[in-house]
């Protein structure tokens, strides 16, 4: 297994393979304290178990050969340890010393032992969010919800923080209850549906998944049903809107399932956040995490749905084993998802996406290339040392996705999703390197294809910059309509005239994205005059039309930006718009004076990009 320079841990000495879970939320402290049962696998000489924690309070550290409820912690006996200096972003490895293997095991293998850390967290715990009642949609009981991807479920749970350690869990999980009604607490796990009046939960997560899975959300939430085995999770004002949004939930697992093989993990629910969410999307098995900004009211914005699903097989059944290969996560599910949306809604819609998507990509690479990044822009990442943030740009989404279509339409799609299923259903529950990928596809279907396995330039999208000369391109004829429109436009059309009638979603996209650097404020000051799109309540459309506002300087948008800035926080919409504020002597003080309203009501993950971004200075 190749070494993880992310985490401390040393699994090939001990390896943890269960978590029991023993927690209190604490509103009034912002804290989480309890106990972490650990079941661990120690190979023969194994003297210590190494784990990840960050900002973590660690009390004391028993062990016992027994479970927590076989008799175990009542026959805990204390274990010495000690915590290495903290380090940024990665924290303090705990280092315990195991107690001496008490008889031979049989044949020299893995005994099994029981450790259990008392623990608390701090209030700054970089993956928990503590929301007042106002950061609500209901404004009367606080939120607490939890973000582990990528090295974050070590400041709330001490564990081997690495991709290429499953585990199965439970947790009991018991609420200092708020004056108010009684919240409902979910986690990635199976799940309640009502919440009780004791405020005392308990979970159960009978499949083996890596720690950036674990997750916790509580607050005073609805249920509505959308199929057989399938959900949504919303805040009461936000769940009628909720589960129209998402009616086609119950299809969207079908037509996945019809792909690449039966879903694995019990039922598939979404639970929509508030609008602090850092995320789009966090695929938490059977309960994706998502951003209310999708609820676009028109089912225009579901594909991120289709993508968190998707990653039930890339990702949380076959696991990139490194953040090295987080590729293997994304670039499989971007692939994935536009199989699940053009299953759903046809090739016309999904080529729409596609093409944005390809845009997006080509973006970056020219940006990363002119910064000098040009080795970020290659499959295989190299992040040792850094935060595995780094490797989250449109290189392993969109690059990754494109390296897939490449080999469907080399050896042809019937072929290909034989040889995909056959990936997931060979690999299940284990996490895989890049490596063992291209050796897989070396064996299932280049075997005696050197014409294929020449086309298709491997080296050069894995271990290479940029574009391979072989990257799918993609045409959609949805969207020449708004390049029509914006051509038009700039040829003299008043905007009233403009052929826009029934434009998706993706079509304004498409439109907004190609103002030129050219166009005066009278043209902006008409097209926002025509179409209202600085009321706009679709995030996207929004996001598309602010952006030239601030390259333009173009003022009357001002107002809508700073609501947008201080009404949600999703990293994608944030740090773009900073950004482009950034860049001139008359945006930057108004970036700091939106920041200086809205950095406290942002997650920690956000945060921390516009921190850097405007070189924040508390
Ligand atoms: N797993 C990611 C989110 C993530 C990646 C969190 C890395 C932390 C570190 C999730 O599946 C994702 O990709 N979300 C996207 C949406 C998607 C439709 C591209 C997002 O949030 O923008
Ligand atoms: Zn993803």
């Amino acid at each position: 297994m190749a070494r993880d320079s992310h985490s401390f841990s040393r699994p090939e000495e001990a390896r943890v393979q269960r978590l029991e879970l023993d927690l209190a939320v604490d509103f009034a402290t912002k804290t989480l304290a309890g106990r972490a049962s650990l079941e661990v696998a120690r190979q023969p000489g194994a003297t210590q178990l190494v784990l990840d924690t960050r900002d973590l309070s660690i009390a004391r550290v028993t062990t016992s050969r027994a479970a927590p409820n076989a008799g175990g912690l009542a026959a805990a006996q204390p274990a010495r340890f000690t915590l290495s200096p903290a380090q940024p972003d990665f924290g303090a490895a705990l280092t315990l010393d195991l107690p001496p293997v008490a008889v031979a095991v049989a044949g020299g293998g893995a005994e099994v032992l029981w450790v259990h850390i008392d623990y608390a967290t701090s209030p700054a715990a970089a993956a928990v969010q503590w929301l007042a009642p106002e950061q609500t949609a209901g404004g009367k009981s606080p939120f607490l919800f939890t973000q582990s991807q990528a090295i974050l479920a070590r400041t709330w749970i001490p564990c081997q923080d690495s991709p290429a350690v499953r585990m199965t869990y439970s947790a009991r999980i018991a609420l200092k209850a708020p004056p108010g009604p009684p919240l409902l607490a979910l986690m990635s796990a199976s799940n309640p549906q009502v919440a009780r009046a004791d405020g005392v939960y308990e979970f159960d997560m009978p499949q083996p998944i890596p720690s950036y899975l674990m997750a916790l959300a509580v607050g005073d939430l609805a249920f509505a049903s959308l199929g057989r085995n399938c959900g949504v999770y919303a805040e009461r004002p936000v769940i009628a809107r909720a589960s129209a949004e998402f009616v086609d939930l119950d299809s969207m697992i079908g037509a996945a399932e019809k792909l690449y093989g039966p879903y694995r993990f019990g039922r598939y629910d979404v639970l929509v956040l508030p609008p602090s969410f850092p995320f789009g999307g966090m695929e938490n098995p059977r309960l994706t995490f998502a951003t209310p900004t999708i609820l676009a009211g028109d089912r225009s914005l579901v594909s991120l749905v289709a993508h968190e699903l998707a990653h039930s097989w890339s990702g949380n059944l076959v696991t990139n084993a490194t953040w090295n290969d987080f590729w293997l996560n994304e670039g499989f599910t971007v692939y994935f998802e536009h199989r699940i949306m053009e299953a759903l809604f046809g090739e016309e819609f999904d080529e729409a996406l596609a093409v944005l998507g390809l845009q997006d990509l080509e973006k970056s690479v020219a940006e990363m290339t002119a910064a000098g990044q040009r080795k970020d822009t290659h499959l295989r990442l190299a992040l040792e040392g850094r935060n595995p943030d780094d490797g989250m740009t449109d290189i392993a989404y969109e690059k990754g996705a494109r390296f897939l279509q490449a080999i469907e339409e080399t050896v042809g799609r019937e072929r290909f999703d034989r040889f995909l299923r056959a990936w997931f259903d060979g690999n299940a529950f284990t996490s895989r390197t890049t490596d063992d990928f291209l050796a897989f596809l070396d064996r299932e279907l280049l075997t005696g294809q050197p014409e294929w396995k020449r086309a298709l330039q491997i080296p050069a999208w894995v271990d290479g910059p940029g574009l391979p000369s072989n990257c799918p391109r993609a045409t959609s004829t949805a969207l020449a309509r708004a390049t029509t429109a914006m051509e038009r436009f700039l040829a003299g059309t008043p905007a009233r005239s403009l052929d826009v009638a029934g434009f998706t979603t993706q079509q304004w996209q498409h439109f907004l994205r190609q103002l030129p650097a050219s166009a005066t404020h009278a043209q902006l000051a008409e097209l926002d005059a025509a179409f209202a799109l600085s009321q706009r309540g679709n995030s996207e459309v929004l996001f598309a039309w602010l952006l030239p506002c601030i390259t333009h300087r173009y003022e009357p948008a001002f107002a809508a930006l700073d609501h947008f800035l201080t009404s949600q926080g999703r990293r994608k919409f944030l740090k773009p718009l900073y950004q482009e504020l950034m860049k001139s002597d008359w945006g930057k003080p108004l970036a700091q004076s939106i920041y200086a309203k809205a950095r406290a009501s942002y997650h920690a993950v956000s945060r921390d990009t516009i921190d850097e971004l405007l070189k924040w200075r508390p």
